[in-house]
């Protein structure tokens, strides 16, 4: 069987290992942005363009003559890249472009929330304008809101109250600054808690949920610094997470359900994919931060990591709409991943210098993502670097393994001690009493 995973970053590295480790005979083919040596060693052939460019990756995947497709990143499903596949006979696992707007505009994901009465929505509003944005955000209260480009930013869409708008002015910039890059602005309430993944498996009939994972975004330990596109992730090995009732989760995942037979409800086509809910555990139960329609990043390198089940089954079992939870079996195993990621990373990272990861221990575990290799060389982009993932019977033991390997990989480069350690779960577990408390 040809399968052709689009995106050439860690999580499709970790596509990429999942599927190669099925028992069945299968070819593999990479279409990404760039070409990651760690992917090009498992795949048969491989083409780096736009992986937003429909016709482009159609033809070379009806070259390849491919059998199921894989959509790893947002930008090719926003562009409507599963449309493409599946009109050209190519199943494929990502949503069609009118369903993954459940991630690629904010607003509407808001409005379906709202019209079909789903829980853990915020309180929100929608400006095309700054007609009554001033107004609503005093409404809000000072520090207490969160303003979002409705479309996709590369990262750099939402800012938060108190975190990176420290007055009215600055939020006021920001929301121009939305507008100036043709974008509707979303204002929504801040809200106070842990933050948390649930992805499932949807194969356009239901959803099957994933271990539960939480992912670290500001760049430094502590909590502390610039946002980046996550710098580690953890899970446990019950798959629910240490800060967590059994009744968070099941909130969550009715949550995910609610939005799946919505968006069932307002199309008539069957969403095909991972349905990724992000979402906070508050004060008042779960709110949902934001959906995705695709599978997280690292979170993805968490949960592959640990797929007992034949990923390759699994996979042709959700486009054909036979998915079963028995197909779906994760090891009951912690998980902590950490991302290396350049000196300076994200604002002013260093770029274009050696890497070598030659004294990691055990490779299987190991993601490699913005890297290119010249000649024998693997030589560092600029973005995050590569990520391992330490498993193990707690995450405590997951997270010293992790500590170990990803501490070898020698250049330039900077992680963050703190993920998974017990002193920070136990800060995130305090955290989570204290709100429950108040
Ligand atoms: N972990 C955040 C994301 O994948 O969007």
């Amino acid at each position: 069987m040809n399968i052709l995973v689009i995106g050439s970053g860690a999580r499709e590295h970790a596509l990429i290992k999942a599927l190669y480790r099925s028992p069945q005979s299968t070819s593999l083919f990479c279409y990404g942005t760039a070409i990651n040596p760690g992917i090009r060693q498992l795949t048969k052939h491989y083409c780096a363009g736009d992986i937003t460019d429909c016709a482009a990756v159609v033809s070379t995947a009806k070259l390849w003559n491919i059998e199921l497709a894989i959509i790893g990143p947002e930008a090719p499903l926003e562009k409507g890249m599963a449309d493409a596949l599946w009109q050209a006979g190519i199943p494929t696992i990502g949503p069609q472009k009118k369903l993954a707007q459940i991630e690629t505009s904010k607003e509407f994901a808001r409005d379906l929330m709202k019209k079909h009465h789903i829980a853990g929505l915020p309180r929100y509003q929608k400006f095309a304008t700054l007609n009554q944005v001033e107004e609503f955000l005093t409404e809000l209260g000072e520090g207490n809101y969160v303003i979002k480009a409705n479309g996709l930013m590369g990262g750099k869409g939402v800012k938060v109250a108190g975190e990176h708008l420290h007055s009215m002015t600055a939020a006021l910039n920001f929301c121009k600054e939305i507008l100036d890059k043709q974008q509707t602005i979303l204002i929504e309430e801040k809200l106070i808690g842990q933050e948390f993944s649930l992805m499932c498996f949807a194969d356009g009939k239901k959803l099957i949920s994933m271990p539960l994972v939480q992912d670290h975004k500001r760049a430094y330990n502590g909590d502390r610094g610039p946002n980046t596109g996550g710098m580690g992730s953890y899970s446990d090995t019950n798959h629910s997470l240490p800060f967590l009732t059994a009744a968070d989760v099941q909130e969550a995942l009715e949550i995910n359900n609610a939005v799946f037979h919505a968006l069932a409800a307002e199309y008539d086509a069957p969403y095909i994919g991972i349905l990724y809910g992000s979402f906070i555990a508050t004060k008042k139960g779960i709110y949902v931060i934001e959906f995705n329609a695709r599978f997280g990043d690292p979170e993805a390198l968490n949960v592959l990591s640990i797929l007992e089940s034949d990923f390759v089954a699994l996979c042709q079992a959700m486009v054909k709409g036979e998915l079963h939870t028995s197909q779906v079996k994760f090891s009951p195993k912690a998980t902590v991943c950490k991302y290396t990621v350049p000196e300076g990373y994200p604002d002013n990272p260093r770029k274009n210098f050696a890497v070598d990861f030659s004294q990691v221990g055990c490779q299987d575990h190991l993601y490699l993502s913005s890297v290119n290799q010249i000649d024998q060389q693997i030589m560092a982009e600029g973005s995050r670097t590569a990520a391992y993932v330490g498993i193990a019977d707690s995450i405590d033991a997951a997270e010293k393994r992790a500590e170990v390997e990803i501490s070898s990989i020698a250049g330039p480069l900077f992680h963050r001690e703190d993920i998974g350690t017990q002193q920070l779960i136990q800060q995130r577990i305090d955290h989570m009493q204290r709100i429950r408390a108040s």
